[in-house]
């Protein structure tokens, strides 16, 4: 059985601590934030306000880093130092340099490191790295990628809002997109790049080129109560594959639309990989310390690729 403890019980946090109670083999037995209310929803586990007397006071298998982005370096580098496996938040930092420090550091350590990019474990966009591969639709012609929200007023004290913290849409939400597409295409070249910017309004669009074919991403914080939205739509020379207003479609060349959410209609036809995202990611990476294996789906090169192109 993993010991695991997790570190930052705020927004996201919720998402891995369901999928870490859902997992057989692990057990979370201790979770540390500074702010004991946050602890309080949790009164089965053991509460820490300080990572250092957590990680003095007990021996983990794993930590799961949900804290801000601006401290997943500093806390990752203090974990593996002591040969603990860490999975942590995406983005890994702001700055490149510290994909090589992280990854290294689990090297000397003999423990492993990952971030949760959690689009490469999310059914829908595993769905359509299985169409890009097997090209069943034929080669890929065109794609969009938006992810959509409000300004996030709420967070704890306001790191999200303060570009040297957060590093503000791109490194919120844009990153997921990038990510998905340097996994899944290679390193694109930016072909054209908006981003309008004040104190409550962030929006960015940028064209990525990847030879063959290109792909718009746009992400935003609006100043209104907009509702958090990702979608995508991907066509190729047979078929649009869709993840639209709440809808998880293919509209193939034959005339026949393919309705995801409407299980019955695409029983033994084709079908998109299952579950939760965040268990998917945090199974994954749970197995990978079990059997001694590469958290590999998550490459080092790639961390870097995404940072070089959001600073440019
Ligand atoms: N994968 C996703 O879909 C997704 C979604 C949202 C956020 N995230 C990422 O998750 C991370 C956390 O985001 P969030 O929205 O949960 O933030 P949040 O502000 O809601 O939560 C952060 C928590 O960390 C705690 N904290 C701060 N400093 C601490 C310290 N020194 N020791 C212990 N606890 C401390 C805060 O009290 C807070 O509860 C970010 O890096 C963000 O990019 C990922």
């Amino acid at each position: 059985m993993l010991k695991v403890g997790l570190v930052g019980v705020g927004g996201i946090s919720g998402g891995h601590i369901s999928s870490w109670d859902n997992l057989e083999n692990a057990s979370l037995t201790s979770i540390c934030d500074i702010r004991k209310e946050r602890l309080e929803r949790y009164p089965d586990k053991k509460h820490y306000l300080s990572f250092d007397e957590m990680l003095e006071a007990e021996q983990f298998d794993i930590i799961d880093i949900c804290l801000p982005t601006y401290l997943h370096t500093e806390f990752a580098l203090k974990c593996l130092k002591k040969g603990i496996n860490v999975i942590c938040e995406k983005p890994i930092s702001l700055k490149a340099e510290d994909v090589d420090l992280i990854y290294n550091t689990a090297k000397e350590n003999g423990a492993k490191f990952m971030v949760a990019q959690v689009l490469r474990f999310w059914p829908e966009y595993e769905f359509v790295k299985q169409v890009y591969e097997d090209k069943r639709y034929g080669k890929l012609l065109t794609g969009k990628m938006s992810r959509l929200t409000s300004y996030p007023k709420w967070s704890w004290d306001n790191w999200y809002t303060d570009e040297s913290r957060s590093g503000l849409v791109p490194y919120d939400l844009h990153i997921h997109d990038l990510d998905f597409m340097v996994y899944l295409f290679g390193k694109p070249t930016v072909e054209n790049s908006l981003k309008l910017k004040s104190d409550t309004n962030y929006y960015m669009r940028n064209i990525y080129n990847f030879g063959d074919f290109s792909v718009s991403a746009e992400a935003s914080w609006y100043n209104v109560p907009y509702p958090f939205g990702a979608e995508f739509l991907f066509e190729f020379e047979d078929a649009i594959v869709s993840l639209e207003r709440g809808s998880f479609k293919v509209y193939e060349s034959n005339g026949k639309v393919i309705d995801f959410r409407n299980s019955s209609e695409c029983e033994g036809e084709i079908s998109i990989p299952k579950g939760s995202a965040y268990y998917n990611e945090i199974e994954y990476f749970a197995n990978c310390v079990i059997n001694n294996t590469e958290p590999d789906i998550v490459k080092p090169e790639e961390l870097k690729t995404v940072i070089n192109i959001l600073n440019k």
